[in-house]
């Protein structure tokens, strides 16, 4: 257990109010980290943290909108001041704002799509590493469409896919500085994010079709794989894509 033990670590996760930010907070957490949630909603935030002091983590709430920079510049100056230092980042907040063929998007779509899933984690991590000061681990979850686009999700998988590529680019480039940075492919996961597709029949039914172990994911399943990621058990791997589903793209 003594490689997964992030006692005296101190963790930003973005997107943790729900879904598999929040399963991912209360993991680091339960293993002794520090964890920061972060996303748009005080209220939502503030009920999370209470769940997670409830069963003994150390948790606190900070509102960002992972789309402006102004706004993520400003959150680490917080975090600076009040945490002096940070161990871990998992960049997990997204946006799928558009459903359908490609060349429907617009460029409303296009600017705020990128916004939040890339150069949002972009800024995120430009700010974190001034306050890595030990060892650092960074993880960025993009999502299987990164390797195979979602069926009228082009914009969003597009993004997902630059992610992972900008995963590989900063892995290498960190990787003097002690700072290892990976990324989660999370498959079909029941969350908010999902529940078009769970939440009908006849879609879920086709979308688990397509998954060998029959069924989509818990929040919980990614939250494991984020633990592993971050922790020592990890310490010789960066730049890598951990894909998590089912055996989807096998
Ligand atoms: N669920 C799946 O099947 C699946 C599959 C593959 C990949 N993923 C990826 O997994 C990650 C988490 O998704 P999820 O399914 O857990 O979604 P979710 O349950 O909808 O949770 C999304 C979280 O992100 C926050 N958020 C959204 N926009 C934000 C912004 N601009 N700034 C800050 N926080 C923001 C939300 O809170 P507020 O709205 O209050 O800000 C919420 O805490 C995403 O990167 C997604 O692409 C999910």
């Amino acid at each position: 257990m003594k490689d997964f033990n992030l006692e005296g670590r101190t963790a930003v996760i973005t997107g943790a109010s729900r879904g598999i930010g929040f399963a991912v907070a209360k993991k680091l957490a339960q293993y002794g980290a520090t964890c920061i949630l972060v996303s748009r909603k005080i209220e939502d935030l503030e009920a999370a943290v209470q769940k997670i002091k409830e069963s003994g983590g150390k948790a606190s709430a900070m509102v960002c909108h992972t789309g402006y920079p102004d706004q993520i510049k400003a959150m680490y100056e917080k975090i600076m001041e009040t945490y002096g230092s940070l161990d871990i980042l998992v960049n997990n907040a997204a946006t799928n704002p558009h459903f359908g063929e490609m060349l429907t998007a617009d460029e409303g779509i296009w600017d705020k799509t990128v916004d939040v899933n890339l150069k949002g984690p972009f800024f995120m991590i430009k700010h974190a590493v001034p306050l890595m000061k030990e060892k650092g681990a960074i993880v960025n979850v993009s999502s299987v469409n990164a390797v195979s686009p979602g069926l009228f999700q082009g914009v969003y998988s597009a993004t997902k896919a630059a992610l992972v590529n900008m995963t590989q680019t900063l892995s290498r480039e960190l990787a003097p500085k002690g700072i290892r940075v990976n990324a989660l492919l999370p498959g079909l996961t029941d969350t908010k994010f999902s529940s078009a597709i769970i939440s009908s029949d006849e879609i879920c039914k086709f979308a688990v079709s397509q998954i060998p172990m029959g069924r989509y994911a818990d929040p919980e399943e990614m939250a494991g794989a984020v633990l592993y990621l971050v922790s020592d058990a990890a310490s010789f791997t960066t730049g890598a894509s951990l894909i998590c589903d089912g055996g989807m793209l096998v």
